[in-house]
């Protein structure tokens, strides 16, 4: 039985490896839609980005919707210093041809959700929240419709990413990871405190280039672009790889460790905005909100990209 996935992202090459891997594995996830949303570089970008990774794939069928332009309350916040003016830098990838969907992704969401029965759709968020947080608020009664959310995002005993004390995905728009952790949704989050164990050093990052398949070539070239700026800033001997960890989860979920704890988002303080609080140690009765993970198999993690990356075009 493959598992329905509704992917909402902000590509970004990490976000085109996670929908590559999904792309590759249809045994078991079938990805029904592509919602697109500000996040790394603008949604002009995001919603040309979806499509053209779909293109790389053969996989121009799955429909994509352009979401949000912007956070819910704040200013925008981008990562062209990570992902490069495109925002998917790296391999030369033809402009898209086909079309992006009319609908906004917001109501395409709502509708999708509504015209299902409860519990078909997973939702997979790489980037902010964004088009999530609204769908919820303009229509709670989505809440109980979906089967889970898995996310990337946060980020605890690693610390922030793009402030000393927040993750970039939760960062941009606090207050949508404000609606979706307090949703009463079961979620799974792949914070920075997992994805800081997964980096692609240059014998994993060799690997995927020697596939011999365009999917593997662009993949290599992708990440030789993203991760020349978290080599610099970290002094690791790889980048950390963020949301291909939401697909791999889905796919072997036992190669990752974690417990079910509170999640919950800072959003007043100048200093700690962002910041997702985890009561690990379930020192509080805050709601268990969050199954929240900490660890992953590295080697696994990336045996299960070489070994399915091989499968596209
Ligand atoms: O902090 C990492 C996250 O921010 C990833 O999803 C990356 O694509 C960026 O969106
Ligand atoms: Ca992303």
């Amino acid at each position: 039985m493959t598992r329905k996935l509704i992917v909402d992202t902000d590509p970004g090459q990490d976000d085109a490896v996670a929908i590559l891997l999904a792309l590759a594995s249809p045994a078991e996830l079938d990805v029904a839609a592509i919602i697109t949303v500000a996040g790394n570089v603008p949604l002009a970008l995001t919603r040309v980005n979806a499509r053209k990774v779909l293109e790389l794939a053969g996989r121009t069928d799955i429909p994509v919707y352009a979401g949000c332009d912007r956070p819910m309350r704040r200013q925008s916040v981008t990562a062209e210093h990570v992902h490069g003016k495109t925002g998917l830098d790296g391999p030369d990838l033809p402009e898209p041809s086909m079309p992006l969907q009319p609908q906004h992704g917001v109501d395409f969401l709502i509708d999708a959700l509504r015209a299902a029965a409860p519990g078909t759709y997973t939702l997979c968020t790489l980037g902010p929240l964004t088009n999530i947080g609204m769908a919820l608020i303009k229509a709670p009664d989505i809440a109980s419709r979906i089967r889970e959310i898995v996310m990337m995002g946060g980020a605890y005993f690693e610390v922030g990413n793009i402030t000393p004390a927040a993750e970039f995905n939760i960062y941009v728009d606090p207050e949508a990871a404000d609606v979706v952790l307090r949703s009463g949704i079961p979620i799974t989050m792949l914070p920075l405190d997992v994805t800081h164990r997964a980096l692609a050093t240059p014998a994993r990052l060799h690997a995927i280039g020697a596939l011999g398949n365009q999917a593997g070539r662009a993949i290599a070239a992708m990440l030789n672009f993203s991760e020349r700026f978290d080599l610099a800033k970290y002094g690791w001997d790889g980048a950390p790889l963020h949301d291909p960890n939401v697909i791999a989860y889905l796919l072997q979920p036992d190669i990752y460790e974690g417990r079910q704890v509170n999640v919950s988002v800072e959003l007043a303080s100048d200093l700690t905005l962002g910041m997702t609080v985890v009561d690990y140690w379930r020192i509080t009765d805050r709601p268990k909100n969050v199954h929240y993970i900490r660890n992953v198999n590295a080697d696994a993690f990336y045996g299960l990209l070489t070994t399915r990356i091989p499968r596209l075009p």
